[in-house]
This record gives structure tokens, sequence and C-alpha cells, in this order.
């Protein structure tokens, strides 16, 4: 896949939007340590002006065939026991139906997994070796579990305590939910810091607001920016893109200043990136994006997957030179079944370090 740089109107930067995480900022305004002030529920003053996209037109998500084809021949099973048995067929079915929907409607989306991860990096510097980066992708704030998938996530990288934390886009699902964003992240913090990158429903609910949100949380949100982190004598070079679907991707532009060979580890929402990352030599891709398709059964793998999250959908994949780990999210519309929220931990592991 092709990485279209397309030309999208950037939000107006931020006083002191990054690099002043105390004190004062530039132009003379005081910052507030969030940590120390009251609860502050953010207020959107503007919202951006974007033509509304659904998420759920058939077009933006892509069917899996053998589901379909599994559905159909299911569909004329019943209807030919229905004939053949009469009730006790229907009845059957809806002592298993029932259930099921009851699961996976109100179960697995409220249960949320911490998943343990080491990824094995022949290229890692020494010192690096055992850094633990938290993940957590999809908030989805809006939609039912979200809130308290979230809270516990953070509650999770509380205990932990991983050397870095990186959010993956999409915070929001709803642009009533900005002000939910503050409250929860504020008590997020790790060494080596909090960093974040966009996702196409961010784009879509307002993206400006999300990020004052996160401003105010002093969650840096990376548009195709890099920062230099360092950790026991060791480099690393945490890269974050823009969102492919509605933002302005540029890995050139987010690699300018990064020395040739420096480990670099990428944060992009949507996975399918993973191929132009690959191209680029980028050691770690995190992403989110697909939920892990929500719905899952084994041989026939997910119902559905979005647009730019066709290739890699689900936990670990290798492409080139770049290790890629996808996240099933925190939420989003509360269906899952086989695929429950997650929030994660990575270990960077030099080459024969252990690992799985
Ligand atoms: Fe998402």
């Amino acid at each position: 896949m092709d990485i279209t740089e397309q030309k999208t109107t950037k939000p107006a930067p931020l006083v002191g939007a990054h690099g002043a995480r105390n004190g004062t900022l530039s132009h003379g305004i005081r910052r507030l340590d969030p940590r120390r002030a009251p609860v502050v529920r953010y207020v959107p003053m503007a919202r951006v002006r974007i033509r509304r996209r659904r998420s759920l037109e058939p077009h933006r998500l892509y069917y899996n065939h053998s589901w379909l084809a599994s559905s159909l021949f299911g569909l004329a099973l019943g209807a030919l026991g229905l004939r053949r048995f009469g009730r006790g067929v229907a009845a059957l079915a809806g002592a298993i139906g029932v259930p099921l929907w009851r699961y996976a409607t109100l179960v697995e989306p409220a249960s949320p997994r911490l998943e343990r991860v080491d990824l094995r990096l022949p290229q890692l510097p020494t010192a690096l070796d055992g850094l633990r980066v938290g993940l957590i992708s999809d908030l989805h704030l809006g939609f039912r579990f979200a809130a308290q998938n979230t809270r516990w996530a953070v509650e999770q990288m509380r205990h932990e305590a991983p050397e870095l934390i990186a959010l993956t886009g999409d915070f929001i699902s709803f642009h009533h939910a900005i002000p939910d964003i503050a409250p929860l992240l504020r008590d997020l913090s790790a060494p080596l810091g909090v960093y974040a990158v966009p996702g196409n429903h961010d784009y879509w609910e307002g993206i400006a607001d999300v990020r004052n949100a996160l401003t105010l949380c002093e969650i840096p949100l990376l548009f195709n920016q890099h920062r230099r982190l360092e950790w026991r004598g060791g480099e690393l070079w945490l890269v974050g893109l823009d969102d492919i679907w509605d933002g302005s991707v540029s890995p050139r532009r987010a690699l300018e200043g990064v020395p040739p060979g420096a480990f670099t580890l990428l944060l992009a929402h949507s996975p399918d990136l993973a191929a132009d990352a690959a191209r680029f030599g980028f050691d770690v891709q995190l992403s989110g994006h697909t939920h892990g398709g929500h719905i899952r059964l084994p041989l026939l793998g997910p119902l559905g997957v979005p647009r730019f999250g066709r290739r890699y959908i689900i936990g670990r994949y290798q492409v080139g030179p770049t290790a890629v780990y996808v996240s099933r999210g925190i939420a989003g519309p509360p269906l899952r079944f086989l695929c429950p929220p997650e929030a994660t931990i990575i270990t960077l592991r030099s080459e024969g370090q252990g690992g799985q």
C-alpha cells in the first residue's frame, strides 16, 4: 500500500503543547499541574467542521466471505430443521442463541484482559533490553463499557508501571465524550512519558478538541513527529504518525533528524501501515484500529475488519525488519466474541533473551 500524502488542514498549534511539562508556557501562561489540580472536565470550544462519516457504512468495513457463506449455510440448515422437526428446533436455537447474545453484548465487552507480550528484536540496543511499553488503544469513549474499561486500563498501567506508555488513537466515538478524556487519562504517567497518535474517529469527531483534552493531561499527540528517549544509556527514537484515513501521513517527515540505524519504535493507529513502516526500516510498530475484528470464530477468523486494517488484524506480525503488534483495543461497539478488549505490556527483548 502506498501512502498518499494528502493535504489536510491541521489544527492550530497549541500553546505549549509539547515540551512544557511543568511551569510556565510560552506567552507567559501558567500551566496548572493536573495531578494537583482538581479534576477539570474540559469543555470543547469549537467543533471542527468535517463531513460526517459513519464507520459502519458497508463500504468502510470489509466482511469476511467465509462468514457470509457459513451464515447462509446455517440459515438453510435451520430452515430445513424447522420444516422437519418443527418448533423444537426454534426452541433449541433460542436456548443457545439468547445466552450467546447476552455474553457477546454484556459480558465479553466488559471483560478486558491484560496481555503480556515479549518482542525479540535483533537490533535492540543492549541497554534497552527489558524495557516495557504499556499500550492502550481504541478507547472509543461514548460507547457502553468504554469508560469503565479505560479506568481499568489506567489502573493496570499504574500497577505495572511500564517505562513508557503509548496510546494509539481513537480516543472517542462521539464528540460529546471528549470531556471524559482528561479525567480518565490524567493519572497515566511513566518515566519516559506518555505519548499518543490520532485515530480516524478522533478526526471524525473533532481532532482539535481531542488534542486539547490530551494536552490537559500533558499527553502529546504526535503528528509525524518523533522524540528521542534515553533509558540506561540506550537511545530509543519514538515516532508517531498521523492517521492514514483522514490525516496526512508522512514517515519521511516524522523521521527527519533521526540518525540512520537508530532504534525506532513507531506508533501508528492503522496497522496496514506496516508495509510502509518496514520500507522505512522501523524496528517496532504498535497499532490498534481493527479491535481484532470484534467477533471471531475458530477457522473463520473475524466477521469484518475496517479499511486500513485488512492485512494485520490481531496480535503479532513480522513485516520485513519490523516487529508489529496490533491491539484488540479497549472498547468500540459493545459486541465481542472470542476477542476481549485488552491493554498490553510489551517487553522489548534483545534476540535470544527469552520471549514467546
Ligand atoms: Fe477504533
